[in-house]
């Protein structure tokens, strides 16, 4: 099969022009570059089921806090752009800030009730950043099916609440997180961690394994699969835990009684300097695509 080359487009003239000459299903995987094997898993998803695959690589300056990791986060265009071309993706977006956010730019969205919790409540502000941006990305490429990762859970709830209450005509599709060999989840944030550090942080997938495990051994209380992450997380030195969570996996409300929804399990670690974060779907079983599509969030 002859394939046209990929076309990187830096305007929106130019994206508007490359996106109108697409037929059929068009994918888009929105991205903060850096790119790893998680973020091609969610290419490979997109070229699976759509026509044409679409990829933007933009770090969003808004969903930034003030103290957080900006101006250090890893940028490799030059890399990126040959591993998506690789990957057989038609059309990359890399804007600049001030194509986004130009000068005059004032206008937010904000998804009220999902936002607030885990994340959203050590991060604030971050999901007001996300779902601009995201929204953004979904006007400007009109995609039919937009592609996800599970590693950012919360997120995947914040977008799917701003689609449906804000009538835009795409799909969501959720892609499972993809893991080192060690169970640490790929993240452009890894290339912190030195050799210790680096070690440390499988900590976090053991800390889910554990409850997973005490989960199917018939424990059902949510405060016991918290104890479970927690002592886990607590025997490894160098690991610092910001939060541990067992929420409803539909509204990520933290649960307080035995049930029968799926559980979100999360957590937020401090290994040295940098915030990694993790999660687990409960039964272990729905840590797929379908099921992780249907079941976060509404
Ligand atoms: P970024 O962190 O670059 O991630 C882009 C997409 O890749 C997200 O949907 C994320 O969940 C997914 N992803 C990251 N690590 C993954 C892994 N180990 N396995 C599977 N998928 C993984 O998330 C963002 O960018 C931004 O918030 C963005 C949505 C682009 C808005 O700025």
């Amino acid at each position: 099969m002859v394939r046209e080359i990929m076309q990187v487009v830096e305007t929106i003239e130019a994206l508007r022009e490359a996106r109108a000459a697409l037929t059929g299903r068009v994918g888009l995987v929105p991205t903060m570059g850096a790119l790893h094997a998680g973020h091609l898993s969610l290419v490979e998803q997109a070229r699976a089921e759509c026509d044409a695959v679409m990829v933007s690589i933009f770090v969003n300056p808004t969903q930034f806090g003030p103290n957080e990791d900006l101006s250090r986060y890893p940028r490799d265009l030059a890399h990126d752009l040959s591993l998506l071309e690789r990957a057989g993706v038609d059309v990359v977006f890399t804007p600049t800030p001030e194509l986004m956010y130009p000068p005059d730019f004032q206008t937010w969205v904000e998804v009220a009730e999902v936002s607030k919790g885990l994340e959203g409540e050590r991060r604030p502000g971050h999901f007001r950043g996300v779902a601009t941006v995201v929204a953004k990305l979904f006007n400007l490429f009109q995609p039919h099916a937009a592609y996800f990762g599970q590693k950012d859970a919360q997120q995947v709830v914040v977008i799917k609440r701003m689609v449906l209450d804000l009538n835009f005509p795409l799909e969501i599709i959720v892609c499972p997180t993809q893991r080192e060999a060690d169970g640490l989840a790929l993240s452009s944030r890894n290339v912190y961690l030195n050799a210790d550090q680096r070690r440390a942080a499988a900590v976090l997938s053991r800390a889910l394994l554990a409850a997973g495990a005490a989960y199917e051994g018939g424990e059902r209380h949510p405060e016991k699969l918290r104890a479970a992450m927690l002592a886990v997380l607590q025997a490894e030195p160098l690991a610092q835990p910001e939060y541990v969570s067992a929420a409803d996996a539909r509204t990520l409300q933290e649960l307080t009684l035995p049930g029968e929804t799926p559980v979100l399990l999360s957590m937020a670690v401090r290994v040295g300097t940098t915030r990694l974060i993790d999660n687990m779907l409960l039964p272990p079983a729905l840590n797929n695509r379908a099921d992780l599509t249907a079941v976060l969030g509404r």
